[in-house]
């Protein structure tokens, strides 16, 4: 028995110090320290020893199974240690090599237009404010005058937040007129651009959620003209010197009169194209005087102040000034679209 413990004592740590990889190595414990493996096997005729023999030999086979697996644990550190060496070999850096290149973006087009609308009223010396997108129904339509069975408010356009229709997602910039005029000293000249939703199935010319810049201002003595004038000189700091605008009549709730700006085609000079489908004209946005029971809702005497809003799409004049088709392509943020500008 002695012999065959040190026959397996040379075979075993022969074979552990020449096995190449962990996988061999585990399959040699198994064969030699496994429940069926060699060791077991020897140890399974230590009955046939007397009970003088047997302690001494009980010893050495466990002095063997030690020896078997430190000599197993020595040979995986080996192994494990050689890998890791290898591979930090294959996965070492060049740091002398050039670097990649960093790609950096720049301002989506509808900001570049928005920051010019920016500066030209900032030079006229409006002020920029920012509102909630998540607004009470209060002040996207009541306190504008926007009655109960108006069909904007209908929950097939509206996404409102609540059953009772109080909370919405605003559907229009203009409840910061609302919201300016009672927090603002007057005289107040602002313009709020930001982020207004919809019930808009998606298509080239329509979205769920688009930006609309408001403009106000509310002061003594304030008239249509003030608002022609500005608009006008707005329009040609965009479209370039002697643009030429149109005011129509139309209605808003909120603004009494009201009227929409066209400007004359730029493209065609007023005959007629693609670009103003036909008309000579392109609408650009809705405004009018305050109505006086906005003015009176918001704590502002009619009697002594006057005002004007309006109201335009961001998308719109951004799609118009670099002649952009479809109006998805200004969310999607595809780069081959955006670095075009
Ligand atoms: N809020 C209007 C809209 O979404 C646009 C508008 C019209 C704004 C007239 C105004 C205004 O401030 O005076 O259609």
């Amino acid at each position: 028995m002695k012999e065959l413990m040190q026959k397996l004592r040379e075979a075993s740590i022969r074979a552990i110090l020449e096995s190449e990889n962990v996988e061999t190595l585990e399959a040699l414990r198994v064969k030699y320290l496994g429940k069926k493996g060699e060791l077991t096997g020897i140890l399974r005729q230590m009955g046939k020893l007397s009970a003088e023999e047997r302690p001494a030999m009980g010893q050495l086979a466990n002095q063997l199974r030690q020896d078997i697996e430190s000599a197993i644990e020595a040979r995986r550190n080996e192994l494990q240690s050689a890998m890791m060496e290898k591979k930090l070999e294959q996965e070492s850096i060049d740091v002398t090599l050039p670097a990649e290149d960093l790609r950096i973006g720049h301002k989506h087009p509808m900001y570049s237009v928005l920051d010019q609308i920016k500066d030209i009223f900032i030079g006229m010396g409006f002020e920029i404010v920012d509102g909630p997108e998540v607004e009470l129904a209060d002040y996207n339509f009541t306190k504008l005058n926007i009655e109960d069975s108006h069909p904007s408010r209908e929950w097939t356009d509206t996404f409102y937040f609540k059953d009772d229709s109080s909370i919405l997602l605003r559907t229009q910039t203009s409840p910061m007129q609302v919201h300016a005029m009672e927090t603002k000293p007057l005289p107040i000249r602002m313009i709020a651009p930001g982020r207004v939703y919809r019930k808009d199935e998606v298509d080239a010319t329509h979205s769920p959620m688009f930006h609309q810049i408001e403009g106000m201002v509310i002061d003594k003595g304030v008239t249509m003209a003030d608002l022609k004038a500005t608009l006008n000189l707005v329009v040609e700091k965009i479209y370039g010197e002697g643009t030429v605008t149109r005011f129509r009549p139309h209605h808003f709730p909120f603004t009494e009169p009201s009227c929409e700006m066209d400007i004359q085609c730029h493209k065609c000079g007023g005959k007629g194209c693609p670009t103003c489908k036909g008309q000579g004209w392109i609408e650009v946005l809705g405004a009018g005087m305050v109505h006086p029971k906005v003015l009176a809702g918001c704590g502002i005497d009619p009697e002594v102040y006057s005002g004007w809003a309006f109201g335009m799409g961001l998308e719109r004049l951004a799609m118009g000034e670099y002649k952009i088709t479809d109006l998805r392509l200004i969310f999607e943020n595809d780069v081959r679209f955006l670095e075009q500008f």
